[in-house]
Protein backbone atom coordinates (compact mmCIF):
# COMPACT_ATOMS: atom_id res chain seq x y z
CA UNK A 1 0.00 0.00 0.00
CA UNK A 2 1.26 3.58 -0.91
CA UNK A 3 0.66 6.21 0.78
CA UNK A 4 0.53 10.29 0.14
CA UNK A 5 -0.09 13.05 2.17
CA UNK A 6 -1.54 16.11 0.49
CA UNK A 7 -3.88 19.50 1.51
CA UNK A 8 -6.21 19.10 -1.87
CA UNK A 9 -9.83 19.92 -1.76
CA UNK A 10 -11.76 16.69 -0.89
CA UNK A 11 -14.27 17.42 -3.02
CA UNK A 12 -11.73 16.89 -5.85
CA UNK A 13 -10.42 14.23 -4.50
CA UNK A 14 -9.71 11.48 -7.48
CA UNK A 15 -9.76 8.31 -5.38
CA UNK A 16 -12.97 5.20 -6.06
CA UNK A 17 -13.76 6.38 -2.08
CA UNK A 18 -13.69 9.77 -0.64
CA UNK A 19 -13.56 9.01 3.30
CA UNK A 20 -14.59 11.66 5.61
CA UNK A 21 -14.25 10.47 9.45
CA UNK A 22 -16.81 12.67 11.66
CA UNK A 23 -17.28 13.63 15.10
CA UNK A 24 -20.02 12.83 16.34
CA UNK A 25 -20.99 16.17 18.18
CA UNK A 26 -19.59 18.07 14.76
CA UNK A 27 -22.27 16.74 13.33
CA UNK A 28 -25.17 17.74 16.15
CA UNK A 29 -23.76 21.09 16.40
CA UNK A 30 -23.14 21.96 13.02
CA UNK A 31 -19.76 23.01 14.02
CA UNK A 32 -16.31 22.09 13.55
CA UNK A 33 -17.94 19.89 10.39
CA UNK A 34 -14.89 18.81 8.98
CA UNK A 35 -13.12 20.87 6.40
CA UNK A 36 -13.92 17.93 3.20
CA UNK A 37 -16.98 17.03 4.38
CA UNK A 38 -18.43 20.32 3.51
CA UNK A 39 -16.59 20.71 0.14
CA UNK A 40 -17.82 17.15 -0.41
CA UNK A 41 -21.59 18.46 0.92
CA UNK A 42 -20.78 21.78 -1.33
CA UNK A 43 -20.32 19.72 -4.48
CA UNK A 44 -23.12 17.17 -4.25
CA UNK A 45 -25.72 20.22 -3.32
CA UNK A 46 -26.23 19.97 0.09
CA UNK A 47 -27.25 16.52 -0.16
CA UNK A 48 -24.63 14.34 1.67
CA UNK A 49 -24.98 16.09 5.11
CA UNK A 50 -29.16 16.08 4.46
CA UNK A 51 -29.29 12.37 3.20
CA UNK A 52 -27.20 11.54 6.36
CA UNK A 53 -28.57 12.72 8.90
CA UNK A 54 -31.83 11.01 7.46
CA UNK A 55 -30.63 8.26 7.56
CA UNK A 56 -29.60 8.21 10.80
CA UNK A 57 -25.80 9.05 10.63
CA UNK A 58 -24.67 10.63 13.68
CA UNK A 59 -20.81 10.16 13.83
CA UNK A 60 -21.88 7.54 16.34
CA UNK A 61 -18.54 5.47 17.44
CA UNK A 62 -19.88 2.34 15.29
CA UNK A 63 -21.28 3.60 12.64
CA UNK A 64 -20.66 3.87 8.66
CA UNK A 65 -22.51 5.78 6.05
CA UNK A 66 -22.35 5.38 2.39
CA UNK A 67 -23.34 7.66 -0.55
CA UNK A 68 -22.92 6.92 -4.44
CA UNK A 69 -21.86 10.13 -5.99
CA UNK A 70 -23.30 9.54 -9.39
CA UNK A 71 -20.86 11.28 -11.02
CA UNK A 72 -21.17 14.55 -9.33
CA UNK A 73 -17.52 13.91 -7.63
CA UNK A 74 -14.81 12.67 -8.84
CA UNK A 75 -14.69 10.23 -6.22
CA UNK A 76 -17.48 7.33 -7.06
CA UNK A 77 -18.51 7.01 -3.41
CA UNK A 78 -18.45 9.22 -0.23
CA UNK A 79 -17.57 7.06 3.45
CA UNK A 80 -18.42 8.97 6.35
CA UNK A 81 -17.37 7.41 9.44
CA UNK A 82 -18.00 8.15 12.96
CA UNK A 83 -15.79 8.24 15.38
CA UNK A 84 -18.03 8.83 18.53
CA UNK A 85 -18.08 11.76 20.88
CA UNK A 86 -15.14 14.73 20.02
CA UNK A 87 -14.57 15.39 24.04
CA UNK A 88 -12.44 12.45 25.37
CA UNK A 89 -11.39 10.83 22.10
CA UNK A 90 -8.43 8.91 21.27
CA UNK A 91 -6.31 8.34 18.38
CA UNK A 92 -7.64 4.82 18.68
CA UNK A 93 -11.03 5.91 17.28
CA UNK A 94 -9.27 6.94 14.03
CA UNK A 95 -7.26 3.40 13.84
CA UNK A 96 -10.54 1.77 14.12
CA UNK A 97 -12.62 3.87 11.63
CA UNK A 98 -9.86 3.84 8.72
CA UNK A 99 -9.89 -0.14 10.07
CA UNK A 100 -13.71 0.15 8.71
CA UNK A 101 -12.56 1.77 5.73
CA UNK A 102 -10.16 -0.67 4.60
CA UNK A 103 -13.25 -3.29 4.98
CA UNK A 104 -15.42 -1.23 3.14
CA UNK A 105 -13.06 -0.39 0.32
CA UNK A 106 -12.40 -3.87 0.18
CA UNK A 107 -16.29 -4.39 0.09
CA UNK A 108 -16.35 -2.80 -3.29
CA UNK A 109 -13.08 -3.58 -4.89
CA UNK A 110 -11.61 -0.01 -4.77
CA UNK A 111 -7.65 0.36 -5.47
CA UNK A 112 -7.82 3.87 -4.69
CA UNK A 113 -8.98 6.08 -1.94
CA UNK A 114 -8.74 9.38 -0.39
CA UNK A 115 -9.24 9.86 3.90
CA UNK A 116 -9.21 12.92 5.11
CA UNK A 117 -7.55 13.40 8.15
CA UNK A 118 -10.11 14.95 10.70
CA UNK A 119 -9.34 18.44 12.32
CA UNK A 120 -7.73 19.64 16.05
CA UNK A 121 -5.44 16.65 16.75
CA UNK A 122 -1.86 16.38 16.22
CA UNK A 123 -1.23 15.97 12.71
CA UNK A 124 1.88 13.27 12.80
CA UNK A 125 -0.23 11.21 15.52
CA UNK A 126 -3.55 11.27 13.22
CA UNK A 127 -1.90 10.31 10.29
CA UNK A 128 -0.29 7.31 12.08
CA UNK A 129 -3.09 6.57 13.79
CA UNK A 130 -5.20 6.41 9.88
CA UNK A 131 -2.32 4.55 8.32
CA UNK A 132 -1.78 2.01 10.92
CA UNK A 133 -6.42 1.14 11.14
CA UNK A 134 -5.70 1.04 6.89
CA UNK A 135 -3.32 -1.61 6.71
CA UNK A 136 -4.51 -3.43 9.71
CA UNK A 137 -8.04 -3.73 8.82
CA UNK A 138 -6.87 -4.52 5.02
CA UNK A 139 -5.26 -7.81 6.64
CA UNK A 140 -6.37 -11.03 5.45
CA UNK A 141 -5.05 -15.11 6.26
CA UNK A 142 -6.16 -16.43 2.93
CA UNK A 143 -3.43 -17.93 1.58
CA UNK A 144 -5.06 -21.62 1.94
CA UNK A 145 -8.51 -20.72 0.79
CA UNK A 146 -9.15 -22.35 -2.83
CA UNK A 147 -12.20 -20.38 -2.75
CA UNK A 148 -12.45 -16.83 -2.95
CA UNK A 149 -14.43 -15.24 0.05
CA UNK A 150 -18.04 -13.43 -0.86
CA UNK A 151 -18.38 -11.64 2.58
CA UNK A 152 -15.56 -9.54 3.90
CA UNK A 153 -13.02 -10.00 0.49
CA UNK A 154 -9.36 -9.03 0.56
CA UNK A 155 -9.10 -5.08 -0.19
CA UNK A 156 -7.10 -4.37 -3.48
CA UNK A 157 -5.99 -1.22 -1.88
CA UNK A 158 -2.96 0.07 -3.29
CA UNK A 159 -2.93 3.35 -3.22
CA UNK A 160 -4.34 6.13 0.02
CA UNK A 161 -4.36 9.68 -0.30
CA UNK A 162 -4.21 11.29 2.98
CA UNK A 163 -5.96 14.50 3.30
CA UNK A 164 -4.64 16.95 6.36
CA UNK A 165 -7.32 18.81 7.78
CA UNK A 166 -6.89 22.65 7.25
CA UNK A 167 -4.49 24.80 5.32
CA UNK A 168 -2.03 22.49 7.20
CA UNK A 169 1.27 21.73 5.16
CA UNK A 170 2.57 18.25 4.93
CA UNK A 171 5.96 17.93 6.80
CA UNK A 172 8.83 16.43 6.90
CA UNK A 173 7.52 14.66 10.61
CA UNK A 174 4.18 14.03 9.09
CA UNK A 175 5.84 11.92 6.27
CA UNK A 176 8.08 10.24 8.90
CA UNK A 177 4.90 9.47 10.94
CA UNK A 178 2.74 7.95 7.59
CA UNK A 179 5.93 5.75 7.15
CA UNK A 180 6.74 5.02 11.34
CA UNK A 181 2.65 3.69 11.14
CA UNK A 182 2.97 1.64 7.70
CA UNK A 183 6.14 -0.58 9.13
CA UNK A 184 4.46 -1.10 12.76
CA UNK A 185 1.20 -2.29 10.96
CA UNK A 186 3.08 -4.45 8.27
CA UNK A 187 5.22 -5.53 10.98
CA UNK A 188 1.71 -6.15 13.49
CA UNK A 189 0.42 -8.13 10.22
CA UNK A 190 3.78 -10.07 9.92
CA UNK A 191 2.68 -11.50 13.46
CA UNK A 192 -0.44 -11.93 12.53
CA UNK A 193 0.52 -14.30 9.49
CA UNK A 194 2.94 -16.38 11.69
CA UNK A 195 0.69 -16.81 14.48
CA UNK A 196 -2.15 -17.58 12.08
CA UNK A 197 -0.20 -20.47 10.26
CA UNK A 198 -0.96 -23.95 11.57
CA UNK A 199 1.17 -24.72 14.28
CA UNK A 200 2.74 -27.88 11.72
CA UNK A 201 3.87 -24.94 9.47
CA UNK A 202 5.45 -22.87 12.45
CA UNK A 203 7.17 -25.01 14.50
CA UNK A 204 10.79 -24.07 16.49
CA UNK A 205 12.39 -24.38 13.88
CA UNK A 206 10.60 -22.14 12.00
CA UNK A 207 10.50 -19.40 14.26
CA UNK A 208 13.92 -19.82 14.56
CA UNK A 209 14.44 -19.35 10.76
CA UNK A 210 12.00 -16.64 10.57
CA UNK A 211 14.19 -14.84 13.33
CA UNK A 212 17.41 -15.75 11.44
CA UNK A 213 15.71 -13.54 8.53
CA UNK A 214 14.66 -10.82 10.82
CA UNK A 215 18.07 -10.35 11.77
CA UNK A 216 19.98 -10.96 8.23
CA UNK A 217 17.55 -8.32 7.04
CA UNK A 218 18.03 -5.76 9.82
CA UNK A 219 21.57 -6.39 10.85
CA UNK A 220 20.81 -7.87 14.31
CA UNK A 221 22.96 -10.19 16.03
CA UNK A 222 21.35 -13.46 16.34
CA UNK A 223 21.96 -17.11 18.14
CA UNK A 224 20.32 -19.84 18.11
CA UNK A 225 20.65 -22.98 19.89
CA UNK A 226 19.39 -26.59 20.04
CA UNK A 227 18.38 -29.13 23.01
CA UNK A 228 22.73 -29.66 23.27
CA UNK A 229 22.59 -25.37 24.09
CA UNK A 230 19.51 -25.97 26.52
CA UNK A 231 21.27 -28.57 28.40
CA UNK A 232 24.38 -26.74 28.72
CA UNK A 233 22.73 -23.50 30.33
CA UNK A 234 21.14 -26.22 32.55
CA UNK A 235 17.38 -24.82 31.33
CA UNK A 236 15.64 -27.77 33.25
CA UNK A 237 12.55 -26.18 33.13
CA UNK A 238 12.27 -25.56 29.46
CA UNK A 239 13.99 -29.39 28.75
CA UNK A 240 11.36 -30.85 30.89
CA UNK A 241 8.54 -29.29 28.40
CA UNK A 242 10.02 -29.75 25.46
CA UNK A 243 10.84 -33.36 26.48
CA UNK A 244 7.38 -34.53 24.77
CA UNK A 245 7.25 -33.24 21.47
CA UNK A 246 9.53 -34.87 18.21
CA UNK A 247 10.01 -31.25 17.48
CA UNK A 248 13.51 -29.94 17.78
CA UNK A 249 13.27 -26.86 21.10
CA UNK A 250 15.10 -23.97 19.50
CA UNK A 251 17.00 -21.57 21.98
CA UNK A 252 16.14 -17.93 19.88
CA UNK A 253 18.86 -14.73 21.49
CA UNK A 254 18.09 -12.03 18.58
CA UNK A 255 19.36 -8.69 19.68
CA UNK A 256 20.05 -4.92 18.19
CA UNK A 257 23.32 -2.96 19.40
CA UNK A 258 23.36 0.35 18.34
CA UNK A 259 26.89 1.67 16.37
CA UNK A 260 27.84 3.78 18.67
CA UNK A 261 30.25 3.10 21.41
CA UNK A 262 28.37 5.20 24.31
CA UNK A 263 25.16 3.93 23.30
CA UNK A 264 25.79 0.26 22.64
CA UNK A 265 27.23 -0.22 26.61
CA UNK A 266 23.81 1.40 28.01
CA UNK A 267 21.96 -1.82 29.94
CA UNK A 268 19.46 -3.21 27.15
CA UNK A 269 16.20 -3.48 27.32
CA UNK A 270 14.95 -7.40 27.05
CA UNK A 271 11.99 -8.60 25.29
CA UNK A 272 10.78 -12.32 26.27
CA UNK A 273 8.28 -13.85 24.35
CA UNK A 274 6.46 -17.25 25.21
CA UNK A 275 6.91 -19.27 21.88
CA UNK A 276 4.86 -22.43 22.73
CA UNK A 277 4.18 -23.41 18.70
CA UNK A 278 1.49 -26.08 19.78
CA UNK A 279 0.21 -26.42 23.52
CA UNK A 280 -1.67 -29.61 23.75
CA UNK A 281 -1.25 -29.50 27.71
CA UNK A 282 0.89 -32.49 27.63
CA UNK A 283 -0.50 -35.37 29.27
CA UNK A 284 -2.74 -32.89 31.40
CA UNK A 285 -4.47 -32.78 27.80
CA UNK A 286 -6.73 -30.15 27.22
CA UNK A 287 -9.86 -30.74 26.22
CA UNK A 288 -11.04 -31.01 22.20
CA UNK A 289 -12.53 -27.18 21.89
CA UNK A 290 -9.66 -26.39 24.32
CA UNK A 291 -7.10 -26.84 22.06
CA UNK A 292 -8.52 -25.77 18.87
CA UNK A 293 -6.59 -22.88 18.75
CA UNK A 294 -3.35 -23.30 20.90
CA UNK A 295 -1.73 -22.89 17.62
CA UNK A 296 -1.37 -19.09 18.89
CA UNK A 297 0.44 -20.58 21.65
CA UNK A 298 3.57 -18.49 20.51
CA UNK A 299 1.79 -15.38 20.15
CA UNK A 300 3.86 -13.76 22.67
CA UNK A 301 6.96 -14.76 20.59
CA UNK A 302 5.53 -13.08 17.29
CA UNK A 303 4.95 -9.71 18.64
CA UNK A 304 8.46 -9.64 19.90
CA UNK A 305 10.12 -10.95 16.65
CA UNK A 306 7.32 -8.05 14.91
CA UNK A 307 8.49 -5.30 17.43
CA UNK A 308 12.42 -6.50 16.34
CA UNK A 309 12.00 -5.83 12.64
CA UNK A 310 10.62 -2.01 13.78
CA UNK A 311 12.74 -1.50 16.32
CA UNK A 312 16.23 -2.34 13.87
CA UNK A 313 14.78 0.41 12.08
CA UNK A 314 14.16 2.79 14.95
CA UNK A 315 17.51 2.38 15.92
CA UNK A 316 16.99 3.27 19.18
CA UNK A 317 20.24 4.45 21.53
CA UNK A 318 20.36 1.29 23.71
CA UNK A 319 20.47 -2.17 23.15
CA UNK A 320 17.30 -4.55 22.51
CA UNK A 321 17.45 -8.05 23.51
CA UNK A 322 15.01 -10.27 22.85
CA UNK A 323 14.48 -13.71 24.03
CA UNK A 324 12.31 -16.94 23.20
CA UNK A 325 12.93 -20.50 24.18
CA UNK A 326 10.50 -22.37 21.56
CA UNK A 327 8.69 -25.75 21.53
CA UNK A 328 5.48 -27.40 21.53
CA UNK A 329 4.19 -28.84 24.38
CA UNK A 330 3.15 -32.33 23.19
CA UNK A 331 1.58 -36.04 25.60
CA UNK A 332 3.83 -38.90 24.29
CA UNK A 333 5.84 -41.71 25.91
CA UNK A 334 8.77 -39.32 26.28
CA UNK A 335 6.75 -36.89 27.87
CA UNK A 336 7.02 -34.68 31.61
CA UNK A 337 4.70 -35.95 33.83
CA UNK A 338 2.92 -34.76 36.78
CA UNK A 339 4.89 -34.77 40.02
CA UNK A 340 8.41 -34.68 37.91
CA UNK A 341 10.51 -32.15 39.76
CA UNK A 342 12.30 -30.26 37.21
CA UNK A 343 15.57 -28.37 38.28
CA UNK A 344 15.37 -24.36 36.85
CA UNK A 345 18.14 -22.22 35.23
CA UNK A 346 18.12 -20.46 38.60
CA UNK A 347 18.52 -23.80 40.47
CA UNK A 348 15.13 -23.74 42.07
CA UNK A 349 13.49 -27.28 42.21
CA UNK A 350 9.88 -27.46 40.85
CA UNK A 351 7.16 -29.57 41.10
CA UNK A 352 4.94 -30.50 38.25
CA UNK A 353 1.15 -30.35 39.20
CA UNK A 354 -0.19 -29.41 35.60
CA UNK A 355 1.78 -30.17 32.45
CA UNK A 356 -0.57 -27.60 30.79
CA UNK A 357 1.46 -24.84 33.16
CA UNK A 358 3.93 -25.19 30.84
CA UNK A 359 4.43 -21.43 29.38
CA UNK A 360 5.73 -20.31 32.78
CA UNK A 361 8.11 -23.61 32.98
CA UNK A 362 9.53 -21.84 29.70
CA UNK A 363 9.40 -18.75 30.52
CA UNK A 364 11.29 -18.92 34.10
CA UNK A 365 14.29 -20.53 32.42
CA UNK A 366 14.15 -17.66 29.72
CA UNK A 367 13.88 -15.00 32.31
CA UNK A 368 16.84 -16.13 34.29
CA UNK A 369 18.82 -16.31 30.84
CA UNK A 370 17.65 -12.79 30.13
CA UNK A 371 18.48 -11.53 33.39
CA UNK A 372 22.20 -12.31 32.88
CA UNK A 373 22.21 -10.05 30.48
CA UNK A 374 21.54 -7.09 33.47
CA UNK A 375 19.05 -5.31 30.90
CA UNK A 376 17.46 -2.06 32.99
CA UNK A 377 14.30 -3.18 32.07
CA UNK A 378 12.14 -6.87 31.05
CA UNK A 379 8.62 -7.10 29.27
CA UNK A 380 7.35 -10.43 28.81
CA UNK A 381 4.75 -11.43 26.39
CA UNK A 382 2.70 -14.36 26.95
CA UNK A 383 -0.58 -16.17 26.34
CA UNK A 384 -0.32 -17.33 30.08
CA UNK A 385 -3.35 -17.92 31.44
CA UNK A 386 -7.20 -18.87 30.89
CA UNK A 387 -8.03 -17.39 34.15
CA UNK A 388 -6.44 -14.12 32.22
CA UNK A 389 -9.59 -13.80 29.96
CA UNK A 390 -11.93 -14.47 32.59
CA UNK A 391 -10.81 -11.63 34.12
CA UNK A 392 -10.46 -9.35 31.37
CA UNK A 393 -12.20 -10.65 28.28
CA UNK A 394 -10.57 -10.88 24.97
CA UNK A 395 -10.23 -7.08 24.17
CA UNK A 396 -7.85 -6.72 27.24
CA UNK A 397 -4.24 -7.26 28.28
CA UNK A 398 -3.27 -7.69 31.57
CA UNK A 399 -0.23 -6.38 32.81
CA UNK A 400 1.52 -7.27 36.48
CA UNK A 401 4.92 -5.92 37.21
CA UNK A 402 7.43 -5.88 40.23
CA UNK A 403 8.17 -2.01 39.76
CA UNK A 404 5.97 0.68 39.57
CA UNK A 405 7.56 3.34 37.20
CA UNK A 406 8.28 0.60 34.90
CA UNK A 407 4.78 -0.80 34.92
CA UNK A 408 3.47 3.17 34.29
CA UNK A 409 5.82 3.36 31.90
CA UNK A 410 4.55 0.58 29.99
CA UNK A 411 1.17 1.04 30.57
CA UNK A 412 1.10 4.47 29.00
CA UNK A 413 2.61 3.36 25.57
CA UNK A 414 -0.19 0.48 25.30
CA UNK A 415 -2.57 3.65 25.91
CA UNK A 416 -0.64 5.71 23.58
CA UNK A 417 -0.71 3.18 21.04
CA UNK A 418 -4.37 2.28 21.44
CA UNK A 419 -3.56 -1.66 23.19
CA UNK A 420 -6.19 -1.72 26.39
CA UNK A 421 -4.03 -2.52 29.05
CA UNK A 422 -5.32 -3.36 32.66
CA UNK A 423 -2.71 -3.70 35.84
CA UNK A 424 -3.67 -6.82 37.79
CA UNK A 425 -1.57 -7.16 41.26
CA UNK A 426 1.12 -9.93 42.34
CA UNK A 427 -0.67 -9.91 45.45
CA UNK A 428 1.17 -10.97 48.67
CA UNK A 429 -2.24 -12.73 50.11
CA UNK A 430 -1.18 -15.15 46.52
CA UNK A 431 2.00 -16.16 47.47
CA UNK A 432 1.91 -19.42 48.95
CA UNK A 433 -0.68 -20.16 46.07
CA UNK A 434 2.61 -22.49 44.66
CA UNK A 435 3.86 -23.48 48.12
CA UNK A 436 4.77 -27.03 47.49
CA UNK A 437 5.41 -30.23 50.02
CA UNK A 438 8.50 -31.53 47.35
CA UNK A 439 10.42 -29.00 46.18
CA UNK A 440 11.12 -25.08 46.33
CA UNK A 441 7.68 -24.97 44.46
CA UNK A 442 5.04 -26.34 42.47
CA UNK A 443 3.95 -24.84 38.58
CA UNK A 444 0.16 -24.70 39.57
CA UNK A 445 -2.07 -24.05 42.22
CA UNK A 446 -5.81 -23.84 42.54
CA UNK A 447 -7.93 -21.79 39.74
CA UNK A 448 -8.71 -19.14 41.36
CA UNK A 449 -6.22 -16.22 40.98
CA UNK A 450 -4.95 -18.03 38.81
CA UNK A 451 -3.58 -15.80 36.71
CA UNK A 452 -1.94 -13.60 39.41
CA UNK A 453 -0.36 -17.32 40.89
CA UNK A 454 1.26 -17.60 36.55
CA UNK A 455 2.77 -14.03 37.85
CA UNK A 456 3.99 -15.25 41.07
CA UNK A 457 5.73 -18.16 39.37
CA UNK A 458 7.62 -15.86 36.91
CA UNK A 459 8.61 -13.44 39.03
CA UNK A 460 11.12 -15.65 40.84
CA UNK A 461 13.22 -15.45 38.50
CA UNK A 462 13.40 -11.62 37.65
CA UNK A 463 15.30 -10.91 40.49
CA UNK A 464 15.22 -7.18 41.17
CA UNK A 465 15.44 -5.78 37.65
CA UNK A 466 12.55 -3.93 36.90
CA UNK A 467 10.27 -6.53 34.91
CA UNK A 468 6.50 -6.51 33.26
CA UNK A 469 4.69 -9.01 32.11
CA UNK A 470 1.77 -8.86 29.87
CA UNK A 471 -0.85 -11.70 29.52
CA UNK A 472 -2.20 -11.58 26.29
CA UNK A 473 -4.10 -14.82 26.32
CA UNK A 474 -7.83 -12.83 25.23
CA UNK A 475 -6.92 -10.46 23.00
CA UNK A 476 -4.30 -12.44 20.86
CA UNK A 477 -6.94 -13.44 18.76
CA UNK A 478 -10.11 -12.45 18.00
CA UNK A 479 -13.28 -14.49 17.13
CA UNK A 480 -14.45 -11.06 15.76
CA UNK A 481 -14.40 -8.22 13.14
CA UNK A 482 -14.08 -5.38 14.68
CA UNK A 483 -12.37 -1.88 13.66
CA UNK A 484 -9.06 -3.00 12.25
CA UNK A 485 -9.24 -6.17 14.04
CA UNK A 486 -9.81 -9.27 11.90
CA UNK A 487 -10.55 -12.54 12.89
CA UNK A 488 -8.10 -14.71 13.88
CA UNK A 489 -4.54 -13.19 15.23
CA UNK A 490 -4.44 -9.45 16.49
CA UNK A 491 -0.76 -9.44 16.60
CA UNK A 492 -1.26 -7.64 19.95
CA UNK A 493 1.70 -6.05 21.93
CA UNK A 494 3.26 -5.14 18.69
CA UNK A 495 2.47 -1.60 18.97
CA UNK A 496 2.92 -1.70 22.64
CA UNK A 497 6.27 -2.49 22.71
CA UNK A 498 7.00 -0.45 19.35
CA UNK A 499 5.61 2.76 21.75
CA UNK A 500 7.65 1.64 24.63
CA UNK A 501 10.84 1.59 22.79
CA UNK A 502 10.07 4.95 20.71
CA UNK A 503 9.35 6.64 24.46
CA UNK A 504 12.29 5.42 26.19
CA UNK A 505 14.37 6.57 23.11
CA UNK A 506 13.29 9.78 22.92
CA UNK A 507 14.09 10.57 26.29
CA UNK A 508 17.32 8.92 26.72
CA UNK A 509 19.62 10.78 23.62
N1 LIG B 1 -1.63 -21.44 26.60
C1 LIG B 1 -2.46 -21.64 27.74
C2 LIG B 1 -3.26 -20.38 28.10
C3 LIG B 1 -4.30 -19.92 27.12
C4 LIG B 1 -5.63 -20.24 27.35
C5 LIG B 1 -3.98 -19.14 26.04
C6 LIG B 1 -6.60 -19.79 26.48
C7 LIG B 1 -4.95 -18.71 25.16
C8 LIG B 1 -6.26 -19.02 25.39
C9 LIG B 1 -1.61 -21.99 28.96
O1 LIG B 1 -0.46 -22.71 28.70
C10 LIG B 1 -2.45 -22.82 29.86
O2 LIG B 1 -2.78 -23.90 29.47
N2 LIG B 1 -2.75 -22.31 31.04
C11 LIG B 1 -3.51 -23.01 31.99
C12 LIG B 1 -2.82 -22.90 33.33
C13 LIG B 1 -3.38 -23.79 34.40
C14 LIG B 1 -3.14 -25.25 34.06
C15 LIG B 1 -2.74 -23.44 35.72
C16 LIG B 1 -4.89 -22.37 32.07
O3 LIG B 1 -4.98 -21.14 31.98
O4 LIG B 1 -5.87 -23.10 32.18
MN1 LIG C 1 -0.85 -24.82 28.65
ZN1 LIG D 1 0.32 -22.49 26.81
Amino acid sequence: MQFTVTVADAAQANGEVLVIPVFEDSLVQEKGLPAALRSADAALGGLLLSTAKREGFAGKSDQSWSFHTHGKLPANQVVLLGLGKHAGASHEALRLAAGRAAKIAGKSRSAKITFALPPGTSTEESAKAAVEGLVLGGYRFDRYRTTPREENPAPRLEEVQLLLAGDKRPTLSTKRAVELGQKIAEATNWARNLVNEPAAVVTPTRLADEARKIAEVGGLKISIGGRKQIEKLKMGMFLGVAQGSAEKPKLIHLSYVPKNARHAERAPIALVGKAITFDSGGLSLKTPDGMVDMKTDMAGSAAVLAAMKVIAELRPPFPVHAFMGACENMPSGTAYRPGDILISRLGKTVEVTNTDAEGRLVLGDVLTWANEHKPSAIIDLATLTGACVVALGNYIVGAFGNDHALTRSVLAAAGRAGEETWELPISELQKDALRSEVADMKNSGERWGAAINAAVFLREFVGATPWVHLDIAGPSSSSRECGYITKGATGVGVRTVVEFIRQRASTSR
